[in-house]
């Protein structure tokens, strides 16, 4: 992005924006303004001849201050800017929800807890899918993965109730729901009692995933999670 205008200059477009100069004319003293910018009143003022110079705003001089309003282009060089923050502080709030991990097989234990009713059916309610009896495993390799994955666990996600059946009791869980490799709806499966370490992610989805992705254990896989949840 190319900025029109010298950052110093931006910046002080930006906070007459601040007082209310988009709106309408507002008084400030080159002194009021020097102090808000922490830079000198001699500055402040340079920096107001240089705006009005270039048509960004519009000044009227008084005996106790300058009426100031920001001219249309003004605004398109403070909405400018605007744009490209918002796409790219979108950027990386989506980026923030990207994981990737390593496939490898566990005990087979997954497949016990999935094929439980009182998860699956908390899953086919809440989630919305009938999930193949399971979980894949992931290894997460990378510290930015970690700290994803810790990011996440802030986030409420869904919720899946620990439950008692006659011999025994089976603890709570969180979802999220995600893309798999940008194909399947599955989710993520965080089980409040986990046998694993944290580098470890399990994958709950409708089919089975290593035959519908044709993956195998060392494979990478992709899991994106919508950053609305
Ligand atoms: O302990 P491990 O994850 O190896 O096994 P499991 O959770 O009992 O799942 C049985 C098998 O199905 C494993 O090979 C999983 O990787 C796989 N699986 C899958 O491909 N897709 C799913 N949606 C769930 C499990």
């Amino acid at each position: 992005m190319k900025l029109r205008l010298k950052p110093t200059l931006w910046f002080t477009l930006y906070t007459l924006l601040r007082i209310g100069s988009g709106a309408r004319a507002v008084k400030i003293s080159t002194t009021q303004l020097a102090e808000i910018l922490g830079i000198s009143q001699q500055s402040a003022s340079r920096h107001l001849r240089s705006l009005e110079r270039l048509s960004m705003i519009k000044r009227e001089i008084e005996k106790d201050g300058s009426l100031i309003h920001i001219n249309r282009k003004g605004m398109e060089a403070l909405n400018s800017v605007y744009h490209h923050l918002r796409r790219r502080l979108d950027e990386v709030a989506e980026e923030a929800f990207v994981f990737e991990g390593v496939v490898f097989s566990g005990l087979w234990e997954g497949r016990y807890y999935i094929s439980r009713e009182g998860y699956r059916e908390q899953i086919r309610e809440k989630l919305s899918f009938e999930p193949y009896p399971g979980t894949l495993n992931i290894r997460l390799r990378t510290k930015t993965d970690l700290e994803r994955r810790e990011q996440l666990e802030r986030l409420p996600g869904v919720e899946i109730k620990g439950f008692k059946t006659e011999d025994r009791s089976f603890g709570g869980a969180k979802c999220y729901p995600a893309l798999i490799n940008d194909e399947v709806e599955g989710a993520l499966i965080i089980a409040e009692r986990s046998g694993y370490d944290r580098t470890v992610m399990e994958l709950i989805a409708p089919v089975n995933l290593r035959k519908r992705l044709g993956l195998r254990d060392g494979d990478i896989v992709r899991v994106s999670l919508s950053t609305s949840q």
